[in-house]
């Protein structure tokens, strides 16, 4: 059978860092309330001029150069962003025409915090299907550029960052021993669709908008999604909750984590945690964790690890991966 590997991640984040204090200058919040109902110390914000398929790129090019391979050898690029460059084309195209990957197919995804989940799962069913071979799959948000910085409950939540990773087709014997992508499972509900939503867009208002949201209502649905996910991708395979070795859950604040471990049973040092220094950066999150704990060389061949998010739509998804 054929089965995803991942053979690269690549991160980047903006050079821009907005701490907490920085923030209560001109809004009326404190250090203090936003580490303790988020456990976010900073975010990062993209420059003027930089553009989300920039972050892209940077991440895109440590995935490939980790990875040890050419661009050219890429034929498939799926991009998760809610925040492309333009409203068309796809931020993939941007992608792809800085990198010079002139043999892939590109395109978006677009499934908010859930994004790089989903497009994980397409990624996989593409390579699975045999019409992609080798494939760049990145998250990537200017998020900080839908933010209402006059909004306290939204603004101080959000970060701008990418993250990648290079897939490539390898052979398994079809068992969830096997190593590269074991299972996906992804869930919407769009009755939520007004919970967590920008109020604005091209065919609606013509402007970018803002992000507006119901956090109780968010807080609640995200720690179900996301054991839900979990426990799904588990089943799948027959595989338990003991034996994952490592979460790498969509960052979106640190209190939703802590209640998704004590759910799952995982311990506190199981569940990477990377939110306190980048914020929610909503798509690019789980790749910017999984590179910085790749970096650290945390993971060991053939340890299991799932990856699973909540977001917009309502949206979740999850993903089981060997080392
Ligand atoms: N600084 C200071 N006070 C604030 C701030 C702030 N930044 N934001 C809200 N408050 C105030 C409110 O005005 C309210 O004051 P009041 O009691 O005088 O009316 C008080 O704090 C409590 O507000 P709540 O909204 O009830 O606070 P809560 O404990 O629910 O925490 C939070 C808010 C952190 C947003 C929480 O609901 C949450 O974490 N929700 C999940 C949202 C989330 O993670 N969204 C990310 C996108 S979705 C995703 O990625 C899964």
């Amino acid at each position: 059978m054929r089965r995803a590997c991942i053979i690269g991640t690549g991160a980047y984040l903006p050079e821009k860092v907005i701490s907490n204090d920085d923030l209560a200058k001109f809004v009326d919040t404190s250090d203090e309330w936003i580490r303790e109902r988020t456990g976010i110390r900073q975010r990062h914000v993209a420059a003027e001029g930089e553009f989300t398929s920039d972050l892209a790129v940077a991440a895109a090019k440590q995935a490939l150069q980790h990875a040890a391979i050419e661009v050219g050898s890429i034929d498939l690029i799926i991009v998760a962003t809610t925040t492309p460059d333009h409203t068309f084309p796809a931020c993939a195209a941007a992608v792809q025409r800085k990198l010079g990957a002139d043999s892939a197919v590109a395109f978006d995804v677009q499934a908010v915090c859930s994004g790089f989940v989903y497009a994980l799962a397409v990624a996989n069913n593409f390579i699975i299907a045999g019409q992609a071979h080798r494939a760049l799959v990145i998250g990537s948000e200017t998020f900080s550029r839908l933010l209402d910085w006059n909004d306290r409950s939204t603004c101080v939540l959000f970060g701008d960052g990418a993250g990648a990773v290079v897939l490539n087709a390898e052979d398994g014997d079809g068992t969830p021993s096997d190593r590269g992508i074991l299972a996906t499972h992804l869930g919407s509900d769009g009755r939520h669709y007004d919970a967590l939503f920008v109020d604005g867009g091209p065919s609606s208002t013509g402007t970018t908008g803002h992000v507006r949201m119901n956090g109780r209502e968010v807080f609640r649905h995200a720690v179900t999604a996301l054991v839900g996910a979990s426990e799904e991708v588990l089943k799948q395979t027959g595989l338990q909750a003991q034996d994952i070795d490592w979460v790498v859950p969509h960052q979106a604040n640190a209190r939703i984590l802590n209640a998704v471990a004590q759910r799952l049973h995982i311990d506190d040092e199981r569940m990477l945690m990377t939110v306190d220094h980048h914020a929610n950066t909503s798509a690019a999150s789980i790749p910017l964790t999984l590179a910085e704990a790749d970096a650290a060389g945390r993971f060991k061949r053939d340890q299991l690890l799932v990856m699973n998010a909540m977001g917009g739509g309502f949206s979740w998804g999850a993903a089981l991966v060997r080392w």
